[in-house]
Protein backbone atom coordinates (compact mmCIF):
# COMPACT_ATOMS: atom_id res chain seq x y z
CA UNK A 1 0.00 0.00 0.00
CA UNK A 2 1.19 3.63 -0.83
CA UNK A 3 0.67 6.41 1.01
CA UNK A 4 -1.56 9.27 0.19
CA UNK A 5 0.51 11.51 -1.19
CA UNK A 6 -1.11 15.30 0.31
CA UNK A 7 2.59 16.44 2.02
CA UNK A 8 5.28 17.46 -0.28
CA UNK A 9 8.21 16.19 1.08
CA UNK A 10 12.05 17.06 1.36
CA UNK A 11 14.43 14.37 0.81
CA UNK A 12 15.63 13.92 4.67
CA UNK A 13 14.66 11.28 7.29
CA UNK A 14 15.35 12.63 10.84
CA UNK A 15 15.79 9.23 13.24
CA UNK A 16 16.61 11.17 16.45
CA UNK A 17 16.51 14.53 17.91
CA UNK A 18 18.03 16.62 20.64
CA UNK A 19 17.26 19.71 22.17
CA UNK A 20 17.29 22.37 18.96
CA UNK A 21 18.99 19.41 16.69
CA UNK A 22 17.94 16.94 14.39
CA UNK A 23 19.90 13.92 12.86
CA UNK A 24 19.14 12.00 9.82
CA UNK A 25 20.35 8.62 8.97
CA UNK A 26 23.71 9.56 7.73
CA UNK A 27 23.92 11.54 11.14
CA UNK A 28 24.02 14.98 9.41
CA UNK A 29 23.05 17.52 12.04
CA UNK A 30 19.70 20.20 11.32
CA UNK A 31 19.09 22.84 13.16
CA UNK A 32 15.59 23.40 14.13
CA UNK A 33 14.64 26.75 13.44
CA UNK A 34 10.87 25.36 12.61
CA UNK A 35 9.77 22.71 15.94
CA UNK A 36 8.85 20.77 13.66
CA UNK A 37 5.66 22.83 12.75
CA UNK A 38 6.00 25.04 15.71
CA UNK A 39 4.97 22.12 18.00
CA UNK A 40 8.76 21.76 20.20
CA UNK A 41 8.47 23.69 23.04
CA UNK A 42 10.99 22.62 25.47
CA UNK A 43 13.08 21.22 22.64
CA UNK A 44 13.49 17.33 21.29
CA UNK A 45 13.84 14.60 23.49
CA UNK A 46 14.25 16.72 26.74
CA UNK A 47 14.90 14.36 29.39
CA UNK A 48 11.93 15.59 31.84
CA UNK A 49 9.60 15.13 29.01
CA UNK A 50 11.53 11.17 28.21
CA UNK A 51 11.14 10.22 31.65
CA UNK A 52 7.50 11.51 32.40
CA UNK A 53 6.07 9.71 29.62
CA UNK A 54 7.96 6.09 30.11
CA UNK A 55 7.65 6.17 33.54
CA UNK A 56 3.51 6.93 32.58
CA UNK A 57 3.35 4.21 30.22
CA UNK A 58 5.04 1.52 32.33
CA UNK A 59 2.43 1.89 34.88
CA UNK A 60 -1.41 2.64 32.63
CA UNK A 61 -0.80 4.83 29.24
CA UNK A 62 -4.61 4.63 28.53
CA UNK A 63 -7.81 4.39 30.08
CA UNK A 64 -11.41 5.78 29.01
CA UNK A 65 -12.72 9.38 29.71
CA UNK A 66 -15.14 6.79 32.01
CA UNK A 67 -12.95 6.48 35.09
CA UNK A 68 -11.08 8.76 37.43
CA UNK A 69 -7.68 10.64 36.22
CA UNK A 70 -5.88 12.80 38.33
CA UNK A 71 -3.73 13.59 35.71
CA UNK A 72 -6.47 15.67 33.93
CA UNK A 73 -7.10 17.40 37.42
CA UNK A 74 -3.21 18.27 37.71
CA UNK A 75 -3.24 19.54 34.24
CA UNK A 76 -5.81 21.84 34.80
CA UNK A 77 -4.81 23.25 38.36
CA UNK A 78 -1.42 23.92 36.30
CA UNK A 79 -2.73 25.39 33.70
CA UNK A 80 -5.12 28.03 35.49
CA UNK A 81 -1.32 28.56 37.00
CA UNK A 82 0.34 29.33 33.77
CA UNK A 83 -2.37 31.31 32.13
CA UNK A 84 -4.29 32.98 35.21
CA UNK A 85 -7.82 31.58 33.87
CA UNK A 86 -8.78 31.16 36.94
CA UNK A 87 -12.50 31.04 36.43
CA UNK A 88 -11.94 28.70 33.27
CA UNK A 89 -12.53 24.54 33.13
CA UNK A 90 -10.78 22.39 31.02
CA UNK A 91 -11.73 20.19 28.13
CA UNK A 92 -8.91 17.92 26.37
CA UNK A 93 -8.69 16.43 22.90
CA UNK A 94 -6.18 15.69 20.77
CA UNK A 95 -5.23 17.94 17.80
CA UNK A 96 -5.45 22.13 17.28
CA UNK A 97 -8.36 21.15 14.70
CA UNK A 98 -10.54 18.97 17.65
CA UNK A 99 -9.89 21.64 19.92
CA UNK A 100 -11.21 24.44 17.29
CA UNK A 101 -14.26 21.93 16.05
CA UNK A 102 -15.06 21.88 19.68
CA UNK A 103 -14.75 25.29 20.52
CA UNK A 104 -17.05 26.56 17.90
CA UNK A 105 -19.20 23.64 18.64
CA UNK A 106 -19.88 24.48 22.24
CA UNK A 107 -20.48 27.99 21.49
CA UNK A 108 -23.13 27.39 19.25
CA UNK A 109 -24.57 25.16 22.01
CA UNK A 110 -24.10 27.48 24.20
CA UNK A 111 -25.82 30.86 22.45
CA UNK A 112 -28.07 28.56 19.99
CA UNK A 113 -26.76 30.18 17.26
CA UNK A 114 -24.54 29.06 13.95
CA UNK A 115 -23.30 31.92 12.09
CA UNK A 116 -19.25 32.36 12.73
CA UNK A 117 -17.21 35.12 12.48
CA UNK A 118 -13.68 34.31 11.80
CA UNK A 119 -10.56 36.50 9.84
CA UNK A 120 -9.10 37.02 6.67
CA UNK A 121 -5.89 34.67 6.54
CA UNK A 122 -6.53 32.86 9.37
CA UNK A 123 -5.99 28.62 9.86
CA UNK A 124 -7.93 27.24 12.34
CA UNK A 125 -7.42 23.52 10.67
CA UNK A 126 -8.89 20.91 8.65
CA UNK A 127 -11.62 19.49 10.00
CA UNK A 128 -15.44 20.41 9.36
CA UNK A 129 -16.04 24.09 11.07
CA UNK A 130 -12.58 24.69 11.94
CA UNK A 131 -11.71 24.44 8.15
CA UNK A 132 -14.62 26.21 7.39
CA UNK A 133 -13.17 28.96 9.33
CA UNK A 134 -10.03 28.95 7.46
CA UNK A 135 -8.62 31.41 4.62
CA UNK A 136 -7.85 28.90 2.51
CA UNK A 137 -10.48 27.67 -0.40
CA UNK A 138 -8.09 25.00 -1.39
CA UNK A 139 -8.61 22.64 1.41
CA UNK A 140 -12.76 23.38 2.23
CA UNK A 141 -14.27 20.74 0.58
CA UNK A 142 -18.30 21.06 -0.34
CA UNK A 143 -19.18 19.46 2.76
CA UNK A 144 -17.39 22.22 4.94
CA UNK A 145 -18.78 24.77 2.70
CA UNK A 146 -21.76 24.79 4.27
CA UNK A 147 -21.11 26.28 7.35
CA UNK A 148 -21.95 29.79 8.50
CA UNK A 149 -18.94 31.92 8.03
CA UNK A 150 -18.33 35.38 7.50
CA UNK A 151 -14.39 36.21 6.80
CA UNK A 152 -13.56 40.06 7.51
CA UNK A 153 -10.49 41.63 7.59
CA UNK A 154 -8.48 41.53 10.58
CA UNK A 155 -8.29 44.78 12.54
CA UNK A 156 -11.84 46.18 10.63
CA UNK A 157 -13.87 46.66 14.39
CA UNK A 158 -16.59 48.26 12.20
CA UNK A 159 -17.23 45.36 9.92
CA UNK A 160 -17.03 43.25 13.46
CA UNK A 161 -19.55 45.45 14.85
CA UNK A 162 -21.81 45.54 11.70
CA UNK A 163 -21.87 41.40 11.74
CA UNK A 164 -22.43 41.73 15.28
CA UNK A 165 -25.38 43.52 15.34
CA UNK A 166 -27.59 41.10 13.27
CA UNK A 167 -27.32 38.74 16.80
CA UNK A 168 -27.04 35.78 14.38
CA UNK A 169 -23.21 35.42 15.14
CA UNK A 170 -22.19 32.25 18.25
CA UNK A 171 -18.49 32.55 17.93
CA UNK A 172 -15.64 34.95 16.36
CA UNK A 173 -12.93 33.05 16.32
CA UNK A 174 -9.39 34.50 16.11
CA UNK A 175 -5.43 33.90 16.08
CA UNK A 176 -4.26 36.46 18.29
CA UNK A 177 -0.96 36.58 16.26
CA UNK A 178 -1.52 34.54 12.73
CA UNK A 179 0.35 31.42 12.62
CA UNK A 180 0.37 30.32 8.68
CA UNK A 181 -1.46 33.43 7.58
CA UNK A 182 1.39 35.59 7.97
CA UNK A 183 2.56 36.61 11.43
CA UNK A 184 -0.13 39.38 11.56
CA UNK A 185 -1.28 41.02 14.97
CA UNK A 186 -3.69 44.08 15.78
CA UNK A 187 -3.71 46.39 18.44
CA UNK A 188 -4.58 46.12 22.20
CA UNK A 189 -7.84 48.47 21.19
CA UNK A 190 -8.84 46.41 18.35
CA UNK A 191 -8.73 43.13 20.75
CA UNK A 192 -10.70 44.99 23.80
CA UNK A 193 -13.06 46.12 21.49
CA UNK A 194 -13.80 42.48 20.21
CA UNK A 195 -14.04 41.28 23.41
CA UNK A 196 -16.85 43.78 24.56
CA UNK A 197 -18.56 43.20 21.20
CA UNK A 198 -18.56 39.53 22.02
CA UNK A 199 -19.89 40.59 25.04
CA UNK A 200 -22.55 42.86 23.86
CA UNK A 201 -24.27 40.45 21.27
CA UNK A 202 -23.95 37.20 23.25
CA UNK A 203 -21.38 35.91 20.98
CA UNK A 204 -18.33 33.83 22.47
CA UNK A 205 -14.92 35.02 21.71
CA UNK A 206 -12.59 32.27 21.09
CA UNK A 207 -8.89 32.69 21.26
CA UNK A 208 -6.90 30.35 18.91
CA UNK A 209 -3.74 29.97 20.59
CA UNK A 210 -2.81 26.13 19.05
CA UNK A 211 0.52 27.76 17.85
CA UNK A 212 0.48 30.85 19.83
CA UNK A 213 0.24 29.28 22.85
CA UNK A 214 2.28 27.29 25.56
CA UNK A 215 4.71 30.38 25.69
CA UNK A 216 6.01 30.70 22.27
CA UNK A 217 5.64 34.20 21.92
CA UNK A 218 7.60 34.75 25.16
CA UNK A 219 3.93 35.17 27.03
CA UNK A 220 1.82 32.08 27.75
CA UNK A 221 -0.75 33.01 25.89
CA UNK A 222 -0.43 35.74 22.61
CA UNK A 223 -3.84 37.40 24.38
CA UNK A 224 -2.56 38.12 27.74
CA UNK A 225 -1.03 41.11 26.47
CA UNK A 226 -3.99 42.49 25.80
CA UNK A 227 -5.73 42.46 29.06
CA UNK A 228 -8.69 40.61 27.70
CA UNK A 229 -10.21 37.21 28.95
CA UNK A 230 -11.29 34.96 26.09
CA UNK A 231 -14.32 33.22 26.40
CA UNK A 232 -13.00 29.60 25.56
CA UNK A 233 -8.79 29.20 24.19
CA UNK A 234 -7.63 26.56 22.35
CA UNK A 235 -4.80 25.10 22.69
CA UNK A 236 -2.43 21.85 21.41
CA UNK A 237 1.32 22.02 18.96
CA UNK A 238 3.34 23.43 22.23
CA UNK A 239 1.10 21.61 25.16
CA UNK A 240 2.90 17.90 24.34
CA UNK A 241 6.43 18.54 22.69
CA UNK A 242 5.28 16.72 19.77
CA UNK A 243 2.67 14.11 21.40
CA UNK A 244 -0.36 14.45 19.73
CA UNK A 245 -2.88 16.32 22.85
CA UNK A 246 -5.17 19.56 22.52
CA UNK A 247 -7.80 21.00 24.79
CA UNK A 248 -9.94 24.30 24.92
CA UNK A 249 -10.53 26.10 27.99
CA UNK A 250 -13.84 27.24 28.83
CA UNK A 251 -15.12 30.11 31.05
CA UNK A 252 -17.29 28.77 33.92
CA UNK A 253 -20.15 30.54 32.66
CA UNK A 254 -20.49 28.15 29.91
CA UNK A 255 -22.18 24.85 31.74
CA UNK A 256 -21.23 21.43 31.03
CA UNK A 257 -23.61 18.56 30.35
CA UNK A 258 -22.50 14.52 30.67
CA UNK A 259 -22.43 14.06 26.67
CA UNK A 260 -22.05 17.62 25.30
CA UNK A 261 -18.40 17.11 24.21
CA UNK A 262 -16.48 13.64 23.87
CA UNK A 263 -13.68 11.61 22.52
CA UNK A 264 -11.73 8.22 22.98
CA UNK A 265 -8.60 9.21 23.27
CA UNK A 266 -8.38 13.13 24.44
CA UNK A 267 -6.68 13.81 27.58
CA UNK A 268 -5.30 10.03 27.89
CA UNK A 269 -2.94 9.38 30.66
CA UNK A 270 0.73 9.28 28.04
CA UNK A 271 -1.07 12.87 26.74
CA UNK A 272 -1.17 14.29 30.38
CA UNK A 273 2.12 12.83 31.57
CA UNK A 274 3.17 15.09 28.15
CA UNK A 275 2.26 18.26 29.41
CA UNK A 276 2.45 17.92 32.51
CA UNK A 277 6.10 17.68 31.91
CA UNK A 278 6.38 20.53 29.04
CA UNK A 279 4.64 22.53 31.57
CA UNK A 280 7.76 21.72 34.76
CA UNK A 281 9.98 22.34 32.14
CA UNK A 282 8.72 25.48 31.08
CA UNK A 283 8.54 26.91 34.79
CA UNK A 284 11.68 25.29 35.57
CA UNK A 285 14.11 26.64 32.79
CA UNK A 286 11.83 29.70 32.84
CA UNK A 287 11.84 29.22 28.71
CA UNK A 288 9.43 32.02 28.30
CA UNK A 289 11.99 34.42 29.91
CA UNK A 290 14.53 32.65 27.50
CA UNK A 291 12.07 32.90 24.51
CA UNK A 292 11.79 36.93 25.15
CA UNK A 293 15.57 37.41 25.49
CA UNK A 294 16.22 35.55 21.95
CA UNK A 295 13.68 37.24 20.52
CA UNK A 296 15.13 40.33 21.57
CA UNK A 297 18.93 39.09 20.32
CA UNK A 298 17.59 37.93 16.74
CA UNK A 299 15.65 41.49 16.50
CA UNK A 300 18.77 42.88 16.16
CA UNK A 301 21.11 40.75 14.22
CA UNK A 302 17.67 40.78 11.87
CA UNK A 303 18.33 44.58 11.57
CA UNK A 304 21.97 43.91 10.08
CA UNK A 305 20.44 41.95 7.00
CA UNK A 306 18.90 44.65 4.40
CA UNK A 307 17.08 42.05 2.26
CA UNK A 308 14.73 41.51 4.97
CA UNK A 309 11.92 44.11 4.77
CA UNK A 310 9.69 44.03 7.52
CA UNK A 311 10.38 41.60 10.49
CA UNK A 312 6.84 39.95 12.26
CA UNK A 313 5.49 38.09 15.25
CA UNK A 314 7.01 38.27 18.90
CA UNK A 315 8.96 35.98 21.25
CA UNK A 316 9.69 33.25 19.01
CA UNK A 317 7.39 32.98 16.44
CA UNK A 318 8.74 35.29 14.00
CA UNK A 319 8.31 35.81 10.59
CA UNK A 320 10.78 37.29 7.92
CA UNK A 321 9.49 39.35 5.04
CA UNK A 322 11.96 39.45 2.17
CA UNK A 323 11.01 41.38 -1.02
CA UNK A 324 11.49 37.95 -2.95
CA UNK A 325 9.91 34.78 -2.85
CA UNK A 326 11.18 32.32 -0.28
CA UNK A 327 11.12 29.22 -1.28
CA UNK A 328 14.20 28.69 -2.84
CA UNK A 329 16.38 30.02 -0.21
CA UNK A 330 14.28 28.17 2.31
CA UNK A 331 15.24 24.79 0.03
CA UNK A 332 18.38 26.38 0.21
CA UNK A 333 18.82 26.23 3.89
CA UNK A 334 18.09 23.04 4.68
CA UNK A 335 19.87 21.37 2.01
CA UNK A 336 22.92 23.44 2.28
CA UNK A 337 23.46 24.82 5.79
CA UNK A 338 21.03 21.96 7.64
CA UNK A 339 18.43 24.62 8.99
CA UNK A 340 15.32 24.36 8.88
CA UNK A 341 12.48 26.92 8.62
CA UNK A 342 9.22 27.06 8.07
CA UNK A 343 6.98 28.99 4.99
CA UNK A 344 3.89 31.24 5.15
CA UNK A 345 0.83 31.82 2.97
CA UNK A 346 2.67 35.03 1.99
CA UNK A 347 5.43 33.53 -0.57
CA UNK A 348 7.87 36.24 0.72
CA UNK A 349 7.39 35.50 4.40
CA UNK A 350 10.37 32.97 6.30
CA UNK A 351 9.27 31.72 9.64
CA UNK A 352 11.34 30.92 12.78
CA UNK A 353 9.51 28.67 15.32
CA UNK A 354 12.58 27.10 17.22
CA UNK A 355 12.15 24.72 20.62
CA UNK A 356 11.75 27.73 22.98
CA UNK A 357 15.83 26.52 24.64
CA UNK A 358 17.32 28.20 21.67
CA UNK A 359 19.94 30.18 22.23
CA UNK A 360 22.09 33.28 21.48
CA UNK A 361 24.87 30.31 19.45
CA UNK A 362 21.97 29.31 17.27
CA UNK A 363 20.85 32.31 16.01
CA UNK A 364 24.19 33.36 15.03
CA UNK A 365 24.34 29.83 12.68
CA UNK A 366 20.87 30.76 10.95
CA UNK A 367 22.46 34.70 10.56
CA UNK A 368 25.79 33.38 9.11
CA UNK A 369 24.00 30.81 6.79
CA UNK A 370 21.97 33.60 5.80
CA UNK A 371 24.45 36.30 5.15
CA UNK A 372 26.37 34.12 2.82
CA UNK A 373 23.13 33.23 0.80
CA UNK A 374 22.23 36.85 0.40
CA UNK A 375 25.65 38.69 -0.26
C1 LIG B 1 -3.46 28.57 14.65
C2 LIG B 1 -3.71 27.13 14.33
N1 LIG B 1 -4.91 26.61 14.61
C3 LIG B 1 -5.19 25.32 14.37
C4 LIG B 1 -4.27 24.49 13.77
C5 LIG B 1 -4.61 23.05 13.48
O1 LIG B 1 -3.92 22.22 14.33
P1 LIG B 1 -3.75 20.65 13.99
O2 LIG B 1 -2.88 20.56 12.79
O3 LIG B 1 -3.16 20.07 15.24
O4 LIG B 1 -5.13 20.13 13.74
C6 LIG B 1 -3.01 25.00 13.42
C7 LIG B 1 -2.00 24.15 12.76
O5 LIG B 1 -1.07 24.58 12.14
C8 LIG B 1 -2.73 26.37 13.70
O6 LIG B 1 -1.55 26.91 13.39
Amino acid sequence: MKLFNVYPLFDITPIKAKDVFVYDENNTKYLDLYGGHAVISIGHSHPEYVKSISKQVGKLGFYSNSVQNPLQIELAKQLTEFSNCKKHHLFLCNSGAEANENALKLASFETGKKKVIAFNNSFHGRTSAAVAATDNKKIVAPINAQQDVEFLELGDIGAVEKSLKKEDVCAVIIEFIQGVGGLDECTTEFYKKLSALCEKHNALLIADEVQSGFGRTGDFFAFQKHDITPHIISIAKGMGNGFPVGGILINHTIKASYGLLGTTFGGNHLACAASLSVLKVLKGENLLKNAKEISEYFIEEAKSIPQIKTLKGRGLMLGLEFDFPIAELRKTLINKHHIFTGSAKNPNLLRILPPLTIQEEHIDMFFEALKQELS
